[in-house]
């Protein structure tokens, strides 16, 4: 069981990293590969193949023996098939069995902002709305219970939610973006009720220099948001990723965060 006193880094584990061709997944994965065991294997997974091809290559030169695979993976794509075969066929491909390892670790990093130049009340297109949820949402619990139901049987089990701060605070132009983000953290804080062995750390990154950031920043229809992020750009407020990930890091390597609390950049260790 991966509790609040054992470590989490030391351990040789398969990870999987949703969302890491660029910006905090990137990031993220460039830190994981750092600290855990080299004996650890990790899954890029992401729509961009080649971004994904390069960054595993080029962490496998810096990082000799450390073992990499990547998928070309939409996590809006909502097929039975995909989420049932994808980590059993890594697994084959590999050569791998779950039992090599000691512990299993994903994080849930993809996520698109949406449409952010629209009100709330002016949602009222199906398919993009539908869209948005299904890679935000759906997906990304299709993605969990499949890394559940192949890894279930491993010592250790480690959940990193990406969240937000818009989980908790309601930015107007974002409504479906906030929505996602406070579904998937209920999602997580149910899950550890029902399986309080199953260790979730659900990190808001802060703002960080980003695709998604900037997107919003330049097309958000909230002129008080606009500014706001226009603001935190000038005045230097936002984070560079791997500043933002090092006190992710740091939160894993002290391992004593609530189950599925929101936890965030700005918090002591
Ligand atoms: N940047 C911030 O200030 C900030 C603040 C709070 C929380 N966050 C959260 O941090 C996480 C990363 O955000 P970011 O700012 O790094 O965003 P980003 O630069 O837009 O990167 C998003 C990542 O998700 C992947 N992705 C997007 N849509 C996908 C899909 N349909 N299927 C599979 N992968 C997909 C992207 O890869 P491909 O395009 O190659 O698929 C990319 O790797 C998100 O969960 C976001 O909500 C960000």
């Amino acid at each position: 069981m991966a509790d609040a006193t054992s470590p989490l880094l030391d351990k040789k584990s398969f990870v999987v990293i949703a969302g890491a061709s660029r910006g905090l997944g990137k990031s993220i994965a460039t830190k994981l590969v750092t600290e855990l065991p080299r004996t650890s294997f990790f899954l890029f997974l992401a729509r961009n193949n080649a971004t994904l091809e390069a960054l595993a290559g080029d962490l496998m030169t810096s990082h000799p023996g450390v073992r990499i695979g990547w998928r070309k993976f939409d996590q809006g794509i909502l097929e039975q098939n995909i989420f049932d075969t994808l980590l059993v066929d890594v697994l084959k491909e590999y050569e791998l069995k779950v039992d090599d390892f000691e512990q299993s670790v994903i994080v849930h990093n993809c996520a698109t902002v949406g449409d952010v130049s629209k009100w709330a009340w002016e949602m009222t297109e199906v398919t993009p709305l539908q869209k948005f949820f299904e890679i935000n949402v759906t997906g990304m619990i299709l993605l969990n219970s499949a890394f559940l139901k192949t890894f279930g049987k491993t010592k250790s089990r480690l959940v990193v939610n990406i969240t937000s701060d818009n989980s908790k605070i309601p930015y107007p132009s974002m409504s479906v973006y906030c929505a996602s983000k406070a579904a998937r953290d209920m999602f997580f804080r149910v899950m550890v009720a029902e399986d309080p062995s199953i260790r979730v750390l659900s990190y808001s990154p802060g703002p960080c220099d980003t695709d998604l950031l900037a997107y919003t920043r330049d097309t958000c229809t909230s002129k008080d948001l606009g500014g706001d992020l226009k603001n935190f750009y000038s005045e230097g407020k936002v984070l560079s990723c791997d500043t933002s990930i090092d006190k992710l890091i740091a939160f894993l390597k002290k391992n004593t965060f609530k189950n599925a609390e929101y936890v965030e950049y700005y918090d002591p260790l």
